[in-house]
């Protein structure tokens, strides 16, 4: 057996993985359920129920898959919606009502909707252009600020990767009011600079490394989505919940790694 007569089936095996991915596994979208132990969280908050959505990278390919996200999340009826970043790719004219029309089912949520830009969304664009959009619907987008509602202080920072991250400013407002708090930030490794006194980190942006084989290897990694790459991690500094998303890069494609909408049910320690 030589070489070169493996060259073929290896790169047609590598292009039908890639195929059955895009075709098939991209597009099965998965409502994950956990609930979260938190240490420091308030036993009077106990049971409170966020959906966490992610990585859009909305484009006409994906918009339904993305719609039936943002169904899946309202029909858990959540007590709020955090919205992790990457809304788009790349950005075009056409995303402003694509964009519109993909978040105006979360305006029944009257305003406990709180979102952050990713790095993609400054792409042939800017991360300004998604705030009229998400006003519209009463979405709060945070870049270094924090808001308050249902008694929990929402700290949304802006993109690391894009160097817009200042999480120095909003930590210590939240400080000051004595609530539980909740960082929403688009990459998650940066969780190891971020000041204590949070109660729980949500983020996406590593996709869950869109292609893990069955035996655990997964070859993609993000830039500051290498470390906390999916799921909870109650070990880390602050307390992470990392987002699969919904969205593709790179390749359109998944393996193992099903788009997400995270389900989470916060509860005392
Ligand atoms: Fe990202």
């Amino acid at each position: 057996l030589r070489l070169r007569d493996l060259v073929l089936p290896f790169f047609g095996a590598s292009a039908a993985t890639l195929l059955y991915g895009a075709l098939v596994e991209a597009r099965r979208l998965q409502v994950d359920r956990h609930v979260l132990p938190l240490p420091s969280w308030p036993k009077s908050l106990s049971g409170y129920k966020i959906a966490l959505l992610a990585d859009f990278h909305l484009n006409r390919w994906n918009r339904e898959l993305n719609a039936e996200a943002v169904a899946a999340a309202l029909e858990a009826e959540p007590d709020a919606v955090a919205l992790a970043g990457d809304f788009v790719g790349y950005w075009s004219l056409d995303k402003i009502d694509m964009l519109g029309e993909l978040f105006a089912p979360l305006e029944k949520l009257d305003g406990k909707v709180v979102a952050v830009p990713g790095n993609h969304d400054y792409y042939g664009g800017d991360a300004s252009l998604l705030k009229p959009i998400l006003n519209e619907f009463g979405i709060k987008l945070l870049r270094n600020e924090v808001v308050s509602f249902d008694g929990i202080s929402w700290v949304g920072i802006d993109s690391e990767t894009e160097g817009r991250a200042d999480p120095y400013t909003p930590m210590l407002e939240q400080s000051t009011r004595k609530e539980p708090a909740i960082v929403v930030w688009h990459e998650p490794d940066v969780v190891e600079r971020l000041p204590r006194g949070a109660d729980l980190m949500l983020s996406g942006h590593s996709h869950g490394g869109q292609f893990t084989f069955p035996w655990g290897w997964t070859p993609m990694h993000t830039d500051l989505g290498r470390r906390f790459v999916r799921g909870f991690y109650p070990e880390a500094p602050t307390p992470i919940y990392v987002s699969r998303g919904i969205g593709t890069t790179g390749p359109p494609s998944r393996l193992c790694c099903p788009p997400e909408v995270a389900i989470l049910t916060l509860t005392a320690a």
